[in-house]
Formats: C-alpha cells, sequence, structure tokens
C-alpha cells in the first residue's frame, strides 16, 4: 500500500466518499433491492470539514486539545498517517478544494497564482463546494480561504460565506460575508475570530436545519489558529507556561550536511532564538484552546439538533509546522515530516470510534475522480474494521455491481431532486433576498498591512 503524501486528493476523494457513504452501506447490505429507498436523500449525511491554519501533530499540538481528543479520537478515527501535498497555505488550500496536485492547480505559492485570474477560471469553478451544491448539499464556508482571496466576490458554490480577507488573523480582519465587506475590530467578544465563525457556523446549522431539516449541510470551519499572529483569547494568555512539546530529537540540530542546502547553512541557534521558540509554541497552544472549545460547542450543537448520528465531522490542518526543528526558527514550507504531517480524524455514521488508521483504507477504495460530481466512488469497506475477514478481491467485485446500479438511480434521482431544489430555492430566495445582497459589487478599500505575508 503506498501511503504517501496525498491528502489533497484523498480529502476530496473523502468527501465524496462520505456524501456517499451512507447510500453504499445500504447498498452492500441489502444489494438485492433494485432500488434505493426513497427517501434516501432524507438521510443523506452532513459533513462539517474543521482546518486549522499551520497545524503540527508532530510538536504535540493536540496535546493541549482534550475536548477535540476525546470527540475525534474516542468518538470518531485517527488516521495516523496524513500527509499534506505541499507544506505552504495556499498550495495546500488549493489542492484541498480541487483535489489536484499543485503542478496541476499551478498555485506554487501564497502570492503568485494564488486566487488569481487563471485560478478563479479554472479551478475554483470546480472545488467540493461546488460538486456538494450541485448534489444538493446546502453548503457554508467560514473563515480563512486563500492568502490573496481579496473579499470582492464570493466564489462559486457557496450558498453561505464567511470568507476571511487574505491572511490569518484574530482582531482587525475583514471579511465578506456573501459579498458585502464587514470589518472587525479587537473587542473580543465581538471580533474574536475564531468565536466568531463558532457563532456562524452553529447559527446556519440550525437555521437552516429549521427551514430545511431534510436538506444535508457541508460546512467548512476554516480557523486562523494556531497561524500567527497567535493571539490567544484573554482568558487563555497565561496557559501552558512551561510548554515543551517542540523540543523533540531534531530540536537544534543542526547543521545538516547531509540535507538539502538550506539545512546545510543553518546553524544551531542561540538562547535567544530558543526562547523564541519556548514562547511561541506557548502561544499557539494558547490559541488552540479557543478551537478546542469550538470543535465541543459545534458538537454540543449537533446533539441537540439530533444530527449527531448523521453527520461526518472532519479535523485536519492545511499542512504542519517547525519550531526549532533542524535548527529552523519557525516556519513550514520544509519537506520535512513536521511540516507535512497533519493532524486527520474524522467521526460520523459507520466509523468505528476509537481506532486508527492508515490511509491505505482509503487508497484502496477510492476511485480517481473525473469532473462529475458523482465520481467519487466508495469502495467497500472504508470504514469497517479491517480485520473481520475482508476479502480485497470480493469487495471490489461487489462494489462494481453497486456502482452500476448506483449510477443509473443517481441519474434518476438527481433529476428530481434539481426539481425539487430549484423549487425550494425559489421559495427561499424570496425569504432571504431581503437581508442578504447578492453578487453585489462591492467597493474595495486598500486592505493596510494585510500585504504582510508571514513568512
Ligand atoms: C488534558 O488532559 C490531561 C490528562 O487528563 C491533563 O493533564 C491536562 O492538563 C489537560 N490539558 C488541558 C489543556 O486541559
Ligand atoms: C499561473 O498559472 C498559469 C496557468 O494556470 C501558469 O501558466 C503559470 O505558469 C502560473 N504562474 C506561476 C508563476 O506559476
Ligand atoms: C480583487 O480580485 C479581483 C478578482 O481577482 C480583481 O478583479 C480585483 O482587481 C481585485 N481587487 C483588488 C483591490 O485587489
Ligand atoms: C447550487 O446548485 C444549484 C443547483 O445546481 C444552483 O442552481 C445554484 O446556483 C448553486 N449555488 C451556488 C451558490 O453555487
Ligand atoms: C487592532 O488595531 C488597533 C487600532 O489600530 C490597535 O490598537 C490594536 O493593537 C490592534 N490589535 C491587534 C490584536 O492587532
Ligand atoms: C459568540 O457567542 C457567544 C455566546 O453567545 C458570545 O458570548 C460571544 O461574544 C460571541 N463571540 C463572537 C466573536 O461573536
Ligand atoms: C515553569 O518553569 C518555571 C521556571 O523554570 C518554574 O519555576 C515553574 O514552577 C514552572 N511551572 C510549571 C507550572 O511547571
Amino acid at each position: 500500500m503506498a501511503i504517501q503524501g496525498l491528502l489533497p486528493t484523498r480529502l476530496l476523494v473523502l468527501l465524496g466518499v462520505l456524501a456517499l457513504a451512507h447510500a453504499s452501506v445500504f447498498l452492500s447490505g441489502q444489494r438485492l433491492k433494485p432500488r434505493f429507498q426513497r427517501d434516501r436523500r432524507n438521510i443523506r449525511p452532513n459533513i462539517i470539514l474543521i482546518l486549522t491554519d499551520d497545524q503540527d501533530i508532530e510538536l504535540g499540538s493536540m496535546q493541549a486539545m482534550n475536548k477535540t481528543r476525546r470527540i475525534m479520537e474516542q468518538g470518531g478515527t485517527h488516521f495516523s498517517n496524513a500527509f499534506v501535498t505541499t507544506p505552504m497555505c495556499c498550495p495546500s488550500r488549493s489542492s484541498m478544494l480541487t483535489g489536484k496536485y499543485a503542478h496541476n492547480h499551478n498555485t506554487y505559492t501564497n502570492n503568485e497564482n494564488c486566487s488569481s485570474p487563471s485560478w478563479q477560471a479554472q479551478h475554483e469553478p470546480r472545488t467540493f463546494g461546488v460538486y456538494l451544491n450541485n448534489t444538493g448539499y446546502r453548503t457554508a464556508f467560514f473563515g480563512k480561504y486563500l492568502n490573496e482571496y481579496n473579499g470582492t466576490y464570493v466564489p462559486p458554490g457557496w450558498r453561505e460565506w464567511v470568507g476571511m480577507v487574505k491572511n490569518s488573523r484574530f482582531y482587525n480582519y475583514t471579511i465578506c460575508r456573501n459579498g458585502v465587506r464587514e470589518k472587525h475590530g479587537y473587542d473580543y467578544s465581538k471580533d474574536y475570530l475564531t468565536d466568531l465563525i463558532t457563532n456562524d457556523s452553529i447559527n446556519y446549522f440550525r437555521a437552516s436545519k429549521r427551514v430545511y431539516p431534510h436538506r444535508p449541510i457541508l460546512m467548512v470551519i476554516s480557523h486562523a489558529a494556531p497561524h500567527g499572529p497567535e493571539d490567544a483569547a484573554p482568558q487563555y494568555t497565561t496557559s501552558f507556561p512551561n510548554a515543551s512539546q517542540h523540543i523533540t530529537p531534531s530540536y537544534n540540530y543542526a547543521p545538516n550536511p547531509d540535507k538539502h542546502w538550506i539545512m546545510r547553512y543553518t546553524g544551531p541557534m542561540k538562547p535567544i532564538h530558543m526562547e523564541f521558540t519556548n514562547m511561541l509554541q506557548r502561544k499557539r497552544l494558547q490559541t488552540l484552546l479557543s478551537v478546542d472549545d469550538s470543535v465541543e460547542k459545534i458538537y454540543n450543537m449537533l446533539v441537540e439538533t439530533g444530527e449527531l448520528e448523521n453527520t461526518y465531522v472532519i479535523y485536519t490542518a492545511d499542512h504542519g509546522y517547525h519550531i526549532g526543528q533542524f535548527g529552523l526558527v519557525k516556519g513550514k514550507s520544509m519537506p520535512y515530516e513536521f511540516d507535512i504531517r497533519v493532524p486527520f480524524y474524522v467521526r460520523g455514521p459507520n466509523i468505528e470510534g476509537g481506532t486508527m488508521r492508515e490511509w491505505g483504507w482509503l487508497a484502496g477504495r477510492a476511485r480517481p475522480m473525473g469532473s462529475s460530481p458523482r465520481l467519487l466512488v466508495p469502495l467497500c469497506a472504508g470504514f469497517r474494521a479491517p480485520q473481520q475477514g475482508f476479502n480485497a478481491a470480493q469487495c471490489w467485485e461487489e462494489e462494481e455491481e453497486v456502482v452500476e446500479e448506483e449510477e443509473e438511480v443517481r441519474e434518476e434521482e438527481e433529476m428530481e431532486e434539481k426539481e425539487e431544489v430549484k423549487e425550494e430555492e425559489e421559495v427561499e430566495d424570496e425569504e432571504v433576498g431581503k437581508v442578504r445582497v447578492e453578487e453585489e459589487e462591492v467597493e474595495v478599500e486598500e486592505e493596510e498591512g494585510d500585504q504582510e505575508e508571514e513568512e
């Protein structure tokens, strides 16, 4: 089983797998039935992707997140070999959104081609948001998008859009809320980004289920934490006074003449740098405490709305981070485990809690994607325990049949769904039209200070 840096493709495949997982499991169990139950649509699972910015797993950041670990580790499965293909924000996010490698979406850095006209023309119309919206999901995005996103438009596919302009911040940022720019200051109770997108996403989910109880929801909650400027919530600014998990075996191991050029020229850190690394670790963990609270709030909301059993929650990051590893004071972009390895947890229907998986279990059974929204085919046993007499060849054969059946049924269903969605949307547009200004031409203010980039 080749289990290598394949996260972006996997993530997109996974989202598709999850969107169809119910149907597949249903079919695998009851393949003799000629048709799906007619109410299958009512039970299509919600999908919530929680994404953090720059969160390592190698430096122990998950140790600060007890609630998340309880909810995602004990309640779901932990993929122990999750890697990103490109350990830099914009390339990695572009890959997650499209399932394409950087050499296919052409975003190689956080600046050039990041959210560019070519991205908008060629790739943005083909994100998982677009596909899932097209199949009837109610889609919503909250938080950081792409580093150069300037807030003048709502990317296609997202019904509800609360996208951060430019790079991660906790205060003093601008967001584009469904086409309208909204400036935020530095009042914790009104502006703290982690809390803002938590509140917004919970409100959206509840409101959506109230009005459309049978429509599945896709939400992305994209946090700034633990990215710089690492502003902790006031109640957490003194947490982890002596955090030291970042002092791994490779901490300050330098220079490294056997490694690539930058490592050959990076010497050991000075005491002042080492002090800085301790402070940075502390501050990053502090910001994650608010994400930890957020995950718990989302979880509680799912319990309260009765949607927990029918919701996949995925927790991951755009890439890892280093703090002192090989003498590199801080950052990402390096082709080493600390930068490419990320946390990756999934919980939801048919996922056994408290399990640990390697990518292989998905790798073998997800087909490559083409350009249609229903190409993401789950192959069998994706989430079943492998040890229970699993026969890969037989599984594949069965799935082939299932897939064919499913294709037929889906085509039929999609026709029906499209009609229904259209009707619903007409009603909704009337309802919400007054509040929400869609596709409004928005005045662009100069973003002072937004230009400076995290290294
Ligand atoms: C997480 O749980 C461990 C073990 O119970 C405890 O020692 C630690 O203080 C907790 N961390 C936080 C941030 O609550
Ligand atoms: C930007 O993308 C275009 C097409 O997608 C590509 O031709 C170009 O080389 C890219 N620019 C850079 C600097 O990578
Ligand atoms: C924002 O992005 C759009 C689309 O890429 C572009 O047309 C516009 O000029 C940009 N505006 C500013 C102020 O950067
Ligand atoms: C979502 O999909 C529907 C049906 O295909 C389409 O009419 C609508 O414009 C899409 N919405 C967004 C925000 O892309
Ligand atoms: C936000 O901006 C105000 C006014 O410019 C400044 O005083 C404050 O320090 C800034 N806060 C943060 C966290 O950036
Ligand atoms: C989020 O909601 C909580 C609870 O209603 C509230 O106390 C807090 O001020 C809100 N925070 C933001 C940033 O909206
Ligand atoms: C943190 O380290 C300081 C100085 O080394 C020490 O005095 C203090 O007891 C430590 N605090 C904790 C909570 O371990």
